[in-house]
């Protein structure tokens, strides 16, 4: 009757343990399977991702990776970085998922570079700041740690500009390939570039530039015309010795210094594109052009032709000249548009193209 008893109590014992067990792995899978996996197929597929993909993320990814992928919107992308190994030691050093995303896809040497960067909210503020271009990354580093105490965004806008690079030594030859020429004391043109098509305009001091500034020029000078205001011209085209000379002459006078504030250096020069010329009053001398109604004229119209002030008032850090009232540049009717109402130069313009 004991030994019944006993064998009772040890049965009940095992029955409640085992009891527990059951319940326990039932929480336990409760726990761990928080999101549905068809809801998940669902969600991964209406962001855009492909069946073959939500495999691949379901196979390799943890829950956590997985909503956060889910709530996104499809980018190429997406994928291969959280797949990265460095993406989680990003998030660890407080990286968003986005951050550690874009950074991820960086050449690893510049990614180490960040790995290492303490405190890491300086590159934080570096990827929101306006016109960040990750692709420069070591450079606006470089320069953070050169001037600790400048602003980020004038670091930004000094490495989109190649200001971090001394003028003259550090250049690129012309990129006739973009959508425009850019020319500058960073790009310059060999000695033998002459344009194709030079023609002289019809009127307005006929000046001589390639064809379709050309075009542009006729129906400007025809605009500024009616308005009963006078237009002419003191340079436009300048071959490379032309251009030589002109720097030379200067030198006989000024520092080299100080000319390469106001004339550039042959080879370096928008006027042997045959893009630019330098405007002028027929009533008032040119020094004093930014008085004249042909200069206010310019300032509204200039823009609706494809042409910009080149070298504006206050950008002379970046342009790398003094203010040209009278230096016309022509870029046609859609980059000068964006140009003028962003009140940007064309040394930005291009670099923030390039992205
Ligand atoms: N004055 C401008 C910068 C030139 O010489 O091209
Ligand atoms: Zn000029």
């Amino acid at each position: 009757m004991k030994r019944n008893k006993q064998q009772f109590k040890l049965f009940s014992v095992l029955l409640i343990f085992l009891l527990l067990i059951v319940l326990g792995l039932n929480l336990f899978l409760v726990q761990t399977e928080p999101i549905s996996i068809s809801i998940i197929d669902d969600q991964l597929s209406q962001q855009g991702y492909s069946a073959s993909e939500i495999q691949v993320i379901k196979d390799n990814l943890n829950v956590d990776q997985i909503l956060e992928l889910s709530t996104e919107r499809y980018t190429k992308y997406a994928i291969e970085s959280y797949l990265s190994p460095h993406f989680n030691e990003l998030r660890d050093l407080g990286y968003s998922a986005q951050e550690a995303k874009d950074l991820s896809k960086l050449p690893i040497e510049i990614l180490m570079m960040i790995l290492k960067e303490d405190p890491n909210d300086q590159i934080i503020k570096l990827l929101h700041t306006d016109y960040f271009i990750i692709s420069h990354l070591a450079r606006y580093l470089q320069e953070i740690h050169r001037f600790p105490n400048e602003q980020l965004r004038t670091i930004v806008e000094k490495v989109n500009t190649d200001r971090d690079y001394d003028a003259y030594t550090h250049t690129l030859e012309v990129d006739f390939n973009q959508e425009f020429l850019l020319v500058n004391k960073y790009h310059s043109l060999l000695r033998s570039y002459v344009p194709p098509h030079l023609i002289q305009a019809k009127g307005c001091g006929k000046p001589t530039l390639i064809e379709e500034a050309v075009l542009a020029y006729n129906l400007m000078c025809e605009a500024i015309t009616k308005e009963g205001i006078g237009l002419s011209q003191r340079s436009a085209y300048r071959s490379y010795s032309l251009q030589k000379s002109i720097y030379d002459n200067y030198l006989k006078y000024y520092s080299q210094a100080y000319t390469d504030t106001f004339a550039a250096r042959a080879g370096f020069s928008e006027h042997q594109t045959g893009l630019a010329v330098d405007l002028s009053s027929t009533n008032k001398s040119f020094a004093t052009f930014e008085e004249t109604d042909a200069y206010t004229w310019l300032k509204e119209n200039a823009y609706k032709y494809g042409f910009i002030i080149r070298y504006p008032q206050g950008k002379e850090d970046i342009t790398g000249y003094k203010f040209e009232p009278w230096h016309y540049r022509y870029v046609g009717i859609n980059i000068a548009k964006t140009i003028t109402e962003l009140g940007i130069t064309l040394d930005e313009y291009w670099l923030w193209i390039q992205e």
